[in-house]
């Protein structure tokens, strides 16, 4: 079966600094994968290679058997089917929900107007803001703006979804409105790769967790091996931070 993602021997520098420094791992159709680590790991680093808003200074990435580090590689085909989520949400301010879920669907999918607001809604409604339609993004909460950013993404009929902290800009109350949706998505079978913070979130719906540190990923498994029994004294250390910011 193809890889719904495989990255082999992954290396990025930044003028000298090393950041990503062999990195290996695959995910399979349908797989939800959470990547966990402190600050500075690399973890955005890793996920913005995977859709080559970086490019890799050595190694390989496949995303569905093609590989985007092939020099002769059509990266905007590929990226096409690859949708992704920010922290910041990204919406473009001079344009209302509804419309930020259209405009790449005419630019890039070339559908029509009437089509693409059809979708546009459809998806909307599925995360649950199709009743601000008409809302410009500084009208409405972080958690509705990032699934507004959700939609769009969705509309663009993606085979995977990459999420860099989707929920970390937000106040913690609008926390679990996105992680709902993003819940419902790994339910209906979206291969998803999600950087997070939220082990409860990575403990209930990753089929597998990725533990970086220094660039290297230095285990991974299910939830309950990496969270719930790390054999790294780093993963344990960094656990006991995020779980016990306090103590
Ligand atoms: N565009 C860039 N130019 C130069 N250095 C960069 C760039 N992007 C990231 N870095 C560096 O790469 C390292 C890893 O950054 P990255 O953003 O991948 O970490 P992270 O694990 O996502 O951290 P955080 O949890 O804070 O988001 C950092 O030292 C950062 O300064
Ligand atoms: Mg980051």
């Amino acid at each position: 079966m193809t890889h719904a993602v495989e990255v082999r021997d992954l290396h990025k520098s930044f003028g000298d600094n090393h950041v990503l420094k062999g990195i290996d791992f695959t995910i399979e159709p349908g797989q939800v994968v959470c990547v966990i680590g402190p600050s500075g790991s690399g973890k955005s680093t890793l996920l913005r290679c995977v859709n080559m808003l970086e490019t890799p200074t050595r190694g390989k990435v496949f995303v569905a058997g093609t590989e985007l580090t092939h020099p002769d590689a059509d990266i905007d085909r590929i990226r096409r089917h690859v949708g992704m989520v920010f922290q910041q949400f990204n919406l473009f301010p001079h344009l209302t929900a509804l419309q930020n879920v259209m405009i790449s669907q005419q630019r890039v999918l070339k559908r029509s107007k009437k089509e693409a607001e059809i979708i546009a809604r459809e998806n909307l409604d599925k995360v649950g803001v199709g009743a601000k339609c008409p809302a410009y993004p500084s009208e409405l909460s972080g958690g509705q703006q990032q699934r507004v950013a959700i939609a769009r993404a969705l509309a663009m009929n993606p085979d995977l979804m990459l999420f860099d902290e989707p929920t970390s800009a937000l106040d913690p109350e609008l926390v679990g409105d996105v992680l709902t949706v993003m819940r419902k998505l790994a339910e209906e079978g979206m291969t998803m790769m999600v950087v997070t913070h939220e082990m409860g979130f990575a403990r209930e719906v990753a089929d597998r967790v990725v533990f970086m540190d220094g660039g290297v990923i230095v285990e991974e498994g299910t939830p309950s091996q990496v969270i719930g029994a790390p054999q790294h004294e780093r993963t344990r250390t960094f656990l006991k931070r995020v779980l016990h910011p306090e103590g």
